[in-house]
């Protein structure tokens, strides 16, 4: 697990400023009509017109600046002109961004204009176990306290918790150890230590927990084609609490 310094923790808090407010205007563009590459590019030129890079684009190839998963798409959507967002749908917005050598990394699902009371519950609940699990982070513990809080409260909703893809340590790199998996055991994992940084990043299915890989060897869909929603925050763990980063 990291351990950030004072100055490190100035730059991590505005990288994580710049991925909230790159998210929160990406949300008021989402509106029938708009296709996700056209989300991609405003995204992409808020991020370098705030002085930082986006952290995706050419990670491991990926071509884009953000991950847009429409519906039955859990995670890593590739931003495509033709995919036109329209009523009813959600979306899935993941958003990365590099500040002075420093990453930020947080993901919000979005309704598209009027969306059902069950999609609507599903955003929530999953935002809502992203909270749960935090409640759990703390310094001497086992990090599988917050997946286990995670999987506890996305299940007693009837929904299910993606187990391929995880959570992890962030700060010079987007992705270092630990891995933060959203289910478990409270004796899973290492010993949360002062000062880390994480990703937590609960991805949450309505129905079973089954996905698939797409043929662009990126985007991840439900097997059964219900809908799921992805919520994430980057955190800074101290012993006066847990210091969210990109909310
Ligand atoms: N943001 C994702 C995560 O939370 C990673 C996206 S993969 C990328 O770990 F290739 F798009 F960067
Ligand atoms: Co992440």
């Amino acid at each position: 697990m990291n351990n950030l310094s004072p100055a490190e923790m100035v730059l991590m808090r505005k990288a994580g400023q710049i991925t909230r407010d790159a998210l929160n205007y990406v949300e008021t563009l989402i509106k029938p009509g708009i296709s996700t590459l056209e989300l991609d590019k405003f995204a992409k030129k808020f991020i370098i017109d705030s002085g930082a890079t986006p952290s995706f684009l050419n990670y491991e190839g990926y071509p884009a600046s953000i991950c847009a998963s429409v519906n039955d798409m859990v995670v890593h959507g590739i931003p495509s002109d033709k995919i036109i967002l329209k009523e009813g749908d959600i979306i899935s917005i993941d958003l990365g961004v590099i500040y002075k050598g420093y990453n930020g990394d947080a993901a919000r699902t979005f309704p598209v204009g009027k969306i059902s009371p069950e999609k609507a519950r599903l955003i929530e609940v999953t935002k809502q176990s992203f909270f749960e699990g935090i409640k759990h982070l703390k310094v001497g513990h086992r990090l599988g306290e917050v997946g286990h809080a995670i999987q506890e409260y996305a299940e007693s909703h009837g929904y299910s918790v993606v187990r391929e893809l995880v959570g992890h340590g962030i700060g010079k790199k987007m992705h270092e150890p630990p891995n933060v998996p959203n289910y478990g055991k409270v004796t899973d994992g290492p010993l949360v230590t002062e000062n880390a940084c994480l990703a937590i990043e609960p991805m949450i299915n309505m129905g079973k927990r089954g996905v698939w890989l797409l043929e662009d060897g990126w985007g991840v869909i439900t097997q059964d084609g219900l809908p799921s929603a992805h919520y994430e925050n980057t955190v800074h763990v101290t012993r006066e609490g847990v210091e969210i980063l990109t909310l």
